[in-house]
């Protein structure tokens, strides 16, 4: 027999089912509250208890400090995965063959001629602008090149299969140039296309990094970093900017529209803006002479806004898995490459004062995935405005699995309720009167 709890509302008693995932986690489906208690609903700021769907794609256990990518462990894929074999795993479920691998890459390549036009509306921004924004505008902008494979009708599934396969394969081929493009332009660089020789990471990193006039040399150290890069931040569930895309393609908005409002939801300091936000912090720290304890005591202070940026996760109270394994690749990359940086060494006593500071420690507060990636991206040459592009780059496959998912499941037009909190009624009285 299901499990179902029962809860008790003036003396009268309501049965709700409990819903049990893969994984043994459970949770209480109260789709029927309102409706069967004439009115009652619950409320979760920022959703801390609340579960908005049911997804077969990542799975995290936050307190033993687990993730699984379609069941595979994030330590396995990060170590011996190439980022477009896991990208084709997280939106269609299954690794690919060799075959379907190849295919893919083909498609994805032919997708990635990007109009004319947008190296215009490119060329209108100010040199000022943020990455961040810049990225999220051109991806809007797809939309109206591209208009007629932008909407997928999720009522006839299979007369739309072709066409959203079309948007994954041009959203994957189109952003890294519209990335790379960004990079260059604010570095004065001629823009660069791609070449159809090389692998997908390999040729993202000649976009960015091609002299003017000189051949490319690939850095196989760039290479297997950005991979590792790029696998860890893949997916991560129903973070932030994931539930956004989610939430923006509910509506049945197009796959495009949706990425552009997931990559402003990433933007910000508390989500993926975070590994901007590490290294400035870790570079002031530097400036003011490297005292970190000083630092620590300002975390600690409820008073002084200052955070320790890429401390802390919503679901992780154990340890970020990803966070274990960039850490060692920072100390790798580091290596390889002969760069010697302090603000590496900074890093690693802030996060052994913080492991052992109860502050910390009562909080189950540990080092995310933003608290060394950005260590690992300056030494690869990549100036601190593109970090949070990268990690849009990176979650591409995310967001286009959970939209994907969303439709096929023809999950229903997100929209929460609230408990009002305003003015009761009261007559309108004009200042003109
Ligand atoms: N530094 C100092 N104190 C912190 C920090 C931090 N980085 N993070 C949380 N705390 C404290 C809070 O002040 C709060 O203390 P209190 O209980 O005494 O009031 C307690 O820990 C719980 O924190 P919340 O903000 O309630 O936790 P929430 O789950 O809402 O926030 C978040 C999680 C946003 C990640 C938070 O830890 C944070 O701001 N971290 C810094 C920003 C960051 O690194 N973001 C990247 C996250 S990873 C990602 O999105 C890719």
């Amino acid at each position: 027999m299901s499990e179902k709890v029962s809860l008790k509302i003036n003396g009268e008693t309501f049965d709700l089912p409990i819903v049990q995932g893969t994984e043994q986690e459970k949770a209480i489906n109260i789709s029927s509250l309102r409706a069967a208690t004439g009115g009652i609903i619950t409320i979760d700021p920022g959703f801390k208890n609340t579960g908005s769907c049911q997804s077969g794609i990542t799975f995290l256990d936050g307190e033993k400090g687990v993730l699984r990518y379609r069941g595979y462990s994030i330590e396995e894929l990060a170590e011996k995965a190439d980022f477009l074999e896991v990208a084709f795993l997280l939106i269609f479920g299954e690794l690919p063959t060799l075959q379907e691998l190849n295919k893919f890459h083909e498609d994805i390549k032919e997708s990635s001629i990007v109009d004319d036009d947008i190296r215009k509306i490119l060329d209108a921004f100010p040199k000022a602008a943020h990455p961040m924004g810049i990225l999220s505008s051109l991806t809007s902008a797809l939309t109206a090149f591209n208009p007629s494979k932008d909407q997928i009708n999720s009522i006839n599934y299979e007369r739309s299969k072709q066409a959203l396969y079309d948007n994954i394969v041009m959203v994957l081929g189109k952003i890294p140039v519209l990335v790379t493009w960004t990079y260059r332009k604010k570095h004065g660089l001629p823009l660069e296309y791609g070449d159809n020789n090389l692998g997908y990471v390999e040729n993202i990193l000649k976009m960015m990094f091609k002299k003017p006039n000189k051949d490319y040399v690939e850095n196989p150290v760039l290479v297997k970093a950005l991979n590792k890069l790029l696998i860890l931040h893949a997916d991560h569930e129903q973070n932030c900017s994931t539930s956004t895309v989610r939430i923006v393609g509910s509506s049945h908005a197009g796959l495009f529209a949706s990425i552009s409002s997931g990559i402003s939801a990433l933007w910000g300091p508390l989500h993926g803006g975070a590994n901007q936000a590490v290294l400035e912090m870790l570079e002031s720290i530097k400036e003011d002479g490297g005292d970190t304890k000083k630092y620590m005591a300002k975390a600690k202070d409820k008073s002084d806004p200052f955070r320790l940026m890429g401390f802390g996760h919503r679901v992780y109270k154990n340890f970020d898995p990803r966070a274990k394994i960039i850490k060692v690749a920072a100390d790798e990359v580091l290596n390889d490459l002969g760069v010697d940086d302090p603000i590496l060494e900074i890093a690693k006593a802030l996060e052994k004062e913080a492991l052992s500071d109860p502050y910390f420690v009562d909080r189950k507060l540990y080092p995310n995935v933003d608290f060394y990636s950005g260590i690992i991206y300056r030494a690869m040459g990549i100036p601190v405005d593109m970090f949070t592009v990268m990690f849009a780059l990176g979650r591409l496959p995310g967001w286009i699995g959970h939209w994907r998912e969303m439709r096929l499941r023809k999950e229903p037009i997100g929209r929460p309720r609230q408990v009002y909190t305003g003015n009761s009624y009261r007559p309108f009285e004009s200042c003109r009167d």
